[in-house]
Formats: structure tokens, sequence, C-alpha cells
């Protein structure tokens, strides 16, 4: 069967034998980005988290059939060491990862996060970002949430 979809704002089709494979397995193994990790493969700790039409999807569950037309953005394609997304700026700043494998997943859900509520409260925060990190880096995430925040805001005005 294929599937159409943009993948990182690029067209992109592939032929898949079984259309529930798990679009993480075709982001890691057939288009080799491998940012997007897998953790539970239960929908439960968010490592795999990316992107979908500009949501926060947990792609171990999330069948490569519905994303026919969509648009999926992957931690690679949040932005790069020259233009950084102010949320990869922001866990660099605050220095968040220890391991960092659960990290890509966090920034995914922050990114989505942020573009629903521009400046999350605490609260906010514990509400909509539920992933898992073992090392438990959640202090220095959640000050890189607020700073994350900040730069947005920051670049928002200096762009009119
Ligand atoms: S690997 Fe997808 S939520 Fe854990
Ligand atoms: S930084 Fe190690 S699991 Fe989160």
């Amino acid at each position: 069967m294929k599937i159409n979809f943009n993948i990182n704002g690029t067209a992109t089709s592939i032929d898949i034998a079984d259309a529930n494979t798990p679009l993480l397995w075709v982001v890691r193994d057939l288009l080799g980005l491998k940012g997007t990790k897998f953790g539970c493969g239960k929908a439960a700790c968010g490592a795999c988290t990316l992107h979908v039409d500009r949501e926060a999807v947990r792609s171990c569950s999330y069948a490569i059939k519905f994303a026919e037309g969509k648009e999926v953005t992957t931690i690679e394609g949040l932005g790069d060491e020259k233009n950084p997304h102010p949320v990869q700026q922001a866990w660099i700043e605050e220095i968040v990862p220890q391991c960092g494998y659960c990290q890509p997943g966090f920034m995914m859900a922050t990114a989505a996060l942020l573009d629903k509520i521009p400046n999350p409260s605490d609260t906010d925060i514990d509400k909509n970002i539920i992933n898992v990190c073992r090392c438990a880096t959640y202090y220095r995430m959640r000050k890189a949430i607020h700073r994350a925040a900040e730069i947005s805001q920051i670049n928002t005005e200096e762009n009119g």
C-alpha cells in the first residue's frame, strides 16, 4: 500500500505491506530519522512523540495509514544548529538532558504545547507535559519550558 505524506517539509511516498505499521518505525527504519525514540511502545512514556499536523502524537501507537496527506514533523525538522527552535535553544541554555534518551519526545511535546499555550503556567505544564524521564530532569525541563516561552515571545517581538 502506498502512503503519501510530508516529512519535515518534504513530500514522501512509501510503499508498505502493513498499513497498521506504527509511524515510529516508518520514521526510524524506513526514513532513517533516529531522533524519535522507542520507549514503552504503549503510548505511555512519550519518548516517541512527534507532530502530525502540528499536534503532538505518540508515534509508537499511531498507524502509518493515518498519516496519509498529513504533515509529520520530527525533532530533526523542528530546528537545526544554525536556527534552533526556541524549545531547542532553551534546552541548550538550561542544560536539560542527562542521558538524553527521552529529550526529543519532551521537546516535541513542549513545542506543541507552546503552539497552543504560548506562556504556559506550571499547572499547564503539569497537565500537558506528561512524558516520562528516567533520569528525572523534570526540574530543569520546567525551567526550560518557561525559558522557551520567553524566547518565542522575544522572537515574535523582534520579527514584528
Ligand atoms: S514509546 Fe511511544 S509512548 Fe512510549
Ligand atoms: S534524560 Fe535520561 S531518560 Fe530523560
